[in-house]
């Protein structure tokens, strides 16, 4: 059994835990002795990765959710609430990555990407932050994208406006939560390699993608987990409603 680690103690909730950049930052923060939630649409997904960590010794609870529905969010909290009476760590990692020109996207796509990867993150940030508030301390971390800052690439108009929405949205909340002593910030990764969402854009984009990140190679989960746990941690304490970028230096392309 883990009881030890950077984050023992600490009750962490993962949205969009069961495979990816999701499953990594679940998996990181167990190894560092954290009791995990883990949160997604797929039952058997979500399992899968808590039977990993209970098999590596760590703590972790897997709870069906859907972030862009209030009352599914609303019983996660009440879910982890009832089951350890605090909550710490919200990462708000769980999206989805449509592709559709403007001229051919219909209504319900840019709906269903506005609603998972922008109003989700307001329902569970909301719903997290009341319970973070009275404890006096709290993490709240955005998984955005390189699109927060360049605009979706052409295809990904919807996810572009979403994630550059949630870096918005991390700001407001950073100054709303700040005397609470609560942090809000974002991590925005460029294309990460052995992820199926990278994998995607990679073969839209081509090879050309490789030649605008300055480190010249694609990250990997694990680059997004590093920086997820620096932002958690009392390290970080006195960071809030910033965008770590983890792609190669490719933002400034
Ligand atoms: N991979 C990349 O190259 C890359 C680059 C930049 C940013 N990102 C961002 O990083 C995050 C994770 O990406 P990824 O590559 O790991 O994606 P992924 O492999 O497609 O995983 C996405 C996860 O989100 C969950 N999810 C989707 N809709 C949900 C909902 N409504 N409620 C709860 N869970 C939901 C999915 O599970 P269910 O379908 O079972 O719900 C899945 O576990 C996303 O926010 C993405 O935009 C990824």
């Amino acid at each position: 059994m883990r009881g030890m680690g950077d984050f023992a103690g600490k009750v962490v909730v993962v949205t969009g835990a069961g495979k990816g950049i999701g499953r990594g930052i679940a998996r990181g923060f167990a190894d560092q002795g954290a009791a995990v939630i883990l949160c997604g649409r797929t039952r058997s997904a979500i399992d899968q990765v808590a039977a990993e960590i209970a098999e590596a010794g760590g703590q972790a609870l897997a709870v069906p959710a859907d972030v862009s529905s209030a009352s599914s969010v609303t019983t996660l909290v009440d879910t982890v609430m009832k089951r350890h009476g605090h909550l710490d760590v919200l990462v708000n990692n769980a999206g989805i990555y449509l592709t559709a020109p403007v001229v051919e996207m219909t209504e319900a796509d840019w709906d269903l990407t506005i609603a998972i990867d922008l109003k989700g993150v307001f329902l569970c940030s909301q719903a997290a932050a009341r319970q973070m508030a009275p404890q006096r301390w709290g993490r709240i971390i955005n998984i955005t994208s390189i699109a927060q800052v360049r605009g979706g690439t052409p295809g990904h108009a919807h996810y572009g406006a979403a994630k550059a929405g949630v870096g918005a949205l991390t700001k407001t909340l950073a100054k709303e939560l700040g005397p609470f002593g609560i942090t809000v910030n974002c991590v925005a990764p460029g294309l990460i390699g052995d992820t199926e969402m990278g994998q995607d854009s990679r073969t839209q984009m081509g090879d050309a993608y490789l030649a605008t990140i300055p480190l010249g190679y694609l990250g990997a989960v694990r680059d997004v987990v590093e920086a997820v746990l620096f932002l958690a941690s009392e390290r970080a304490r006195y960071i809030t409603g910033e965008t770590l970028h983890v792609n190669g230096g490719s933002h400034m392309a």
